[in-house]
C-alpha cells in the first residue's frame, strides 16, 4: 500500500471552479498534486494558463497512465458521469464537484467505487469550503444524528439577502448572483431548489445511509416570494431562508425536505448571510454544532477539491462508512410541516 501518493491530475473543465483549483495548487506545493492536462470544451477562449496544457480531447486525459486522478469540474451532468465510470475502469480515483450527476448517479457511483477498488469523492459538490460530507461522516451512529437544518445553496441565499436587506429587486438579485459566479448557468436551478435538492440527496446519503433521487424528497425553491412576505416576515422577527432539512421521526425513519422557511432572527441560519452557506446539527452526545462558510465561488469550491485531493494523497482508498458500515435508515413522507 502506497503510504503517499504522487498525485499527477487531469482535469475536465476550466471555468470558475477549474481554474480556481488551479490557482491553488499553485500555491500548494507541499501537496505534490500536478496538473498534467485540462481538458476544454472551446479552444478559443482565452486562459491564463501555457496553451500546451489544454486539450480538447478526453481520451488523452483518461487513456495517460501517468495520470492517477481525474478532477471533473464541468457543468453538465450526463457528460460528467461519462467521464467518471471511464476514468473508474481505468483505474483513477475520481474527484468530482457535479451535484446533479451525483445527485443522479449515487447507487451507480457506489457500485463502481466497490468493484473497481476506486474512490469518487465530491466535498466540493455541496457547501463548498465547509466540510459538510465528512462531518456527517463523522457521527458515529444514524440512531445518534438526531436532525440536520442548512442552507446549501449560496445564489439564493445570496439572492434573498439582496431582496430583504438591500431592498434590490428580483431580477437584479438574480443578475447580481450570475455576475458574481455563484449562481447555475441556468439560474432557474437555484432559484426553483433544484440544486439545493440535489444536494440534499446526497448529503442524506452520508447522515444516514439513504440513497434516494430527488424524487424522494419534497421541495420547493424561492420562485414564489414577494416583497410582502418578506414585509410580514420583518414585522414578527423572522427571516425568510430557502432551508434544506432531515429530521430522525420517533417512528425511526427520516423526514427530509427544502423548502423556503420563516426564520428565526435568533436561530444559528439567520445570521447565514450572502452567498454562505450553514449546517445546524443536532445528535444525542455532542448536542447542537454549527458549521458556517462560503457555499461557492472559486477559491471556497477550490478548497474543497484540495481536501478530497489532500485525502487521496494519504489513503490508499476513502470508504465512506454510513454507506458500508451502517444500516441504512428509510425515508419517509409522512410528516407535517409546521411554519
Ligand atoms: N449555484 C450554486 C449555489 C453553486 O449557489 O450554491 C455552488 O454549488
Amino acid at each position: 500500500m502506497e503510504a503517499h501518493k504522487q498525485l499527477t491530475i487531469g482535469l475536465f473543465g476550466f471555468g470558475v471552479v477549474g481554474e480556481g483549483l488551479y490557482k491553488v495548487l499553485q500555491q500548494t506545493p507541499s501537496l505534490k498534486a500536478t496538473i498534467k492536462k485540462v481538458c476544454i470544451k472551446n479552444p478559443g477562449k482565452k486562459r491564463d494558463a501555457p496553451e500546451d496544457l489544454f486539450t480538447t480531447d478526453k481520451n488523452i486525459l483518461l487513456n495517460d497512465p501517468e495520470i492517477n486522478v481525474i478532477v471533473e469540474v464541468i457543468n453538465e451532468s450526463e457528460p460528467a458521469f461519462e467521464i467518471v465510470t471511464t476514468a473508474l475502469n481505468n483505474g483513477k480515483d475520481v474527484v468530482s464537484a457535479s451535484k446533479k450527476m451525483i445527485a443522479e448517479h449515487l447507487p451507480e457511483l457506489l457500485a463502481l467505487q466497490q468493484s473497481t477498488g476506486r474512490s469518487v469523492l465530491y466535498e466540493a459538490a455541496a457547501c463548498a469550503s465547509i466540510p459538510v460530507i465528512r462531518n456527517l461522516e463523522e457521527y458515529y451512529d444514524n440512531d445518534l444524528l438526531h436532525s440536520i437544518k442548512a442552507i446549501v445553496n449560496g445564489s439564493t441565499n445570496f439572492i434573498l439577502t439582496k431582496m430583504f436587506e438591500d431592498k434590490l429587486d428580483y431580477q437584479q438579485a438574480v443578475l447580481l448572483a450570475q455576475q458574481l459566479g455563484f449562481a447555475e448557468t441556468d439560474p432557474k436551478l437555484d432559484v426553483e431548489g433544484y440544486d439545493a435538492v440535489n444536494k440534499w440527496a446526497f448529503l442524506l446519503t452520508h447522515a444516514y445511509g439513504i440513497v434516494k433521487t430527488i424524487d424522494h424528497i419534497v421541495f420547493n425553491g424561492i420562485q414564489n416570494i414577494q416583497g410582502s412576505d418578506a414585509t410580514v416576515a420583518a414585522e414578527k422577527h423572522f427571516d425568510i431562508k430557502l432551508v434544506a432539512q432531515a429530521k430522525k421521526l420517533q417512528n425511526g425513519k427520516v423526514a427530509a425536505f427544502v423548502l423556503p422557511q420563516f426564520i428565526k432572527h435568533d436561530d444559528h441560519l439567520a445570521f447565514v448571510k450572502n452567498e454562505y452557506n450553514g449546517v445546524v446539527i443536532e445528535s444525542g452526545f455532542a448536542d447542537k454544532q454549527f458549521f458556517y462558510g462560503k457555499g461557492a465561488g472559486s477559491f471556497p469550491t477550490a478548497s474543497a477539491v484540495l481536501s478530497d485531493l489532500s485525502a487521496l494523497r494519504y489513503q490508499y482508498k476513502y470508504e465512506y462508512k454510513k454507506l458500508y458500515h451502517h444500516v441504512p435508515q428509510e425515508l419517509t413522507t409522512d410528516f407535517y410541516i409546521r411554519v
